[in-house]
């Protein structure tokens, strides 16, 4: 959004001078009904259904011989969580989850999580100005790519995100993207938004929300930017992509946006402060803010999860990792207070329990279970290579040695474990 001489020619053709958006006649109140799921949600749950019935009566495939340790690394303390609930959304399930005593584990395929692009129909839609379709016009320096330990990762700001950005990484993404809704009860967004004009996604990734959101309002532009150029060509004629840092100054004018929506970057940003004075100056009056996060302390109800419980360990290990690179991946229970502290009125902080595995007994939970343990298995390589390698100086092959236990722990189903997602809404006052 400003800065560097690359970051300028991409950011200034893309990002809007002042302007005013079209006047609100009719209000439309969101989120969406349970029922009404996104294409790319209900495409993906009607593959992760078939998927759940067969993994469910295949044997289970676990590693049982290893006697694996893993590097010393100190643990970080875990932060006490805050639990306000929100109300103006379709109604989280705050309860214990009830145990499936039947639940058997499930070997997942990791390509269970490819879109079917081929089945969808592209009316509507035209080729982004942006991500891959636009390369020509910008420097190479955006586009090209760095290589790490047979990961893909970004060369724009290079080093500043330590997560890969190749096919594999995307496919997780997405998965995660049909988890998140899922587990929002199909909703894009709990903010209360009311026919919105203008829209910005920080960190948009594959651009798979931003698409969603298209989609559902085809009034209004929406704008997704990332560090990495991946987003598809062809999307809804309303949405577009830029590459840019949303960590450096912002050049968008005050008051352009309806609505900013940051969803899992709590792996990501350093200085949240700085983000959100900047998203409240961007937007208008009245305008939302919502940042949605997984916080990656793994919980349990009953006793069945220890304290050697190898998931748990590695995300605190990562955590740990991002640390010594400024980030502190436990935000979510920071973020109310900074919300306030920008200036943002009428907070609404929801806290829903995400399971994971299947060992829930209802068959919301244990499909939205199945949904988080893919994307976490399909994905271990990428999300503890780079931080564990960078940030704690382990080998890779000391990496690799670890995930074998972190494998057998995951596809455990008798041990009960979930994460907590928040969603965090503010509004900038009028
Ligand atoms: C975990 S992914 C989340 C993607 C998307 N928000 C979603 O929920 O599907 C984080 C994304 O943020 C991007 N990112 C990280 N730091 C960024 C920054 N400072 N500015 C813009 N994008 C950034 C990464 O490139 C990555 O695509």
């Amino acid at each position: 959004m400003a800065g560097s001489s690359d970051q300028t020619e991409v950011a200034s053709a893309a990002v809007p001078a002042a302007e005013t958006a079209a006047a609100t006649t009719t209000p439309v109140v969101q989120p969406r009904a349970k029922a009404e799921a996104s294409t790319s949600q209900a495409k993906a749950a009607a593959e992760l259904s078939a998927s759940m019935a067969e993994a469910e009566a295949a044997p289970t495939k676990t590693a049982t011989t290893e006697t694996e340790t893993a590097p010393a690394a100190s643990a970080p303390t875990e932060a006490a969580p805050t639990h306000e609930t929100g109300t103006n959304r379709p109604a989280p399930d705050q309860t214990a989850i009830e145990v499936d005593s039947e639940a058997a584990p499930a070997s997942i395929s990791s390509d269970d999580n490819t879109a079917d692009t081929d089945s969808l129909s592209d009316e509507g839609y035209a080729e982004s100005t942006t991500g891959t379709n636009m390369t020509t016009s910008l420097s190479s320096s955006v586009r090209d790519y760095q290589f790490e330990n047979n990961r893909r990762y970004h060369k724009f700001h290079e080093g500043k995100y330590h997560f890969p950005n190749d096919e594999p990484e995307q496919a997780r993404e997405d998965m995660r993207h049909c988890m998140m809704v899922h587990a929002s009860g199909g909703a894009l967004h709990y903010a209360p938004l009311k026919n919105p004009q203008k829209v910005l996604d920080v960190g948009t990734g594959t651009g798979i929300w931003a698409i969603d959101m298209g989609d559902e309002y085809p009034e209004a532009e929406v704008i997704g930017i990332d560090l990495s150029p991946i987003q598809p060509s062809w999307v809804p004629a309303n949405v577009r992509f830029i590459v840019d840092d949303a960590e450096q100054p912002w050049v968008t004018a005050p008051e352009t946006y309806d609505y900013i929506h940051i969803r899992s970057m709590a792996s990501a940003i350093k200085h949240w402060d700085n983000l959100m004075a900047q998203a409240f100056t961007a937007l208008k009056p009245g305008g939302w803010i919502e940042i949605q996060d997984l916080n990656w302390i793994y919980r349990c109800d009953d006793d069945t999860m220890g304290p050697d419980y190898a998931v748990g360990l590695m995300a605190k290990y990562i955590g740990q990792a991002l640390m010594n690179f400024g980030i502190k991946l436990y935000s979510p229970d920071d973020n109310p207070g900074r919300l306030e502290k920008a200036g943002f009125v009428d907070i609404r902080n929801t806290v829903d329990k995400v399971p994971v595995g299947t060992w829930p007994r209802d068959p919301n939970m244990k499909m939205i279970g199945l949904y988080n343990r893919s994307t976490v298995y399909d994905g271990l390589h990428g999300i503890t290579m780079g931080p564990l390698t960078r940030g704690l100086k382990w080998t890779p092959e000391e990496v690799e040695l670890f995930l074998v236990r972190v494998r057998k722990d995951l596809m455990n189903p008798r041990i009960h474990s979930y994460v907590h997602m928040h969603t965090l809404c503010g509004q900038k006052p009028y």
